[in-house]
């Protein structure tokens, strides 16, 4: 049995990416939590050491705890089967010190070059933990296709490459709500809602 959060809770979200917040919070409001930024508290960004989504999800989550409140954490990323899963736990680190995606993006490109395996995912893994050190952690994953050029000015990051398989759209052009129906922080949401809240 995984450790609930009580009803009406404060979580502090261990996240300084504004794309994230944007979705967790909007993926939060229906469930009665009051939710606090890393950044009102004034907690550092720790650095990502792990060499997985989940280790660096709770290094962000556990280190947020340092409020002295819950604290949930995103590590989430880009993968792509013809750069053998990269960007992945880079994807961040690929735009660089200044955040650009255009040149994340760009790096993809090129680094595919004519590949015709176009096989793409994402993968977000939430990490609830409690001052005490104890963590539940969640994973959700979305398969496509990466697609060049960049589609759609919506959602962040990689979004105006990527193409949910059975769709249509990028998530660069799709409106929240559509992309909340099937993205890999959706489906991790699901899972955290499900055994952790309420
Ligand atoms: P990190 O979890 O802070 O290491 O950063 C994850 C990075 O993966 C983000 O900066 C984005 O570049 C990328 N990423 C994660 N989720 C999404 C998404 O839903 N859309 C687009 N890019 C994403």
């Amino acid at each position: 049995m995984a450790r609930r959060l009580a009803a009406g809770a404060r979580l502090v979200l261990a996240s300084h990416n504004p794309g994230k917040l944007r979705e967790i919070e909007a993926l939060l409001r229906p469930h009665a939590i009051a939710v606090q930024s890393a950044a009102a508290h004034g907690l550092p960004e720790p650095a990502e050491t792990a060499p997985d989504f989940l280790g660096n999800a709770r290094i962000k989550a556990l280190a947020a705890t340092a409020a002295g409140l819950p604290a949930l954490a995103d590590d989430s990323g880009f993968c792509v089967a013809a750069l053998g899963g990269a960007p992945g736990v880079l994807s961040a680190r690929w735009a660089g010190p200044d955040k650009n995606f255009s040149h994340a993006i760009a790096r993809v490109e090129r680094q595919l070059g004519a590949a015709l395996d176009r096989h793409a995912w994402f993968v977000c893994v939430l990490c609830l933990a409690w001052p005490d050190g104890h963590t539940e952690s969640f994973m959700g994953r979305v398969d496509g296709a990466v697609v060049f050029p960049p589609r759609g000015t919506r959602g962040f990051g990689y979004d105006p490459i990527f193409m949910p398989d059975g769709c249509t759209q990028t998530f660069g052009e799709m409106d929240p709500a559509a992309k909340h129906a099937v993205s890999h922080r959706a489906r991790a949401f699901a899972q955290l809602i499900a055994a952790c809240f309420g």
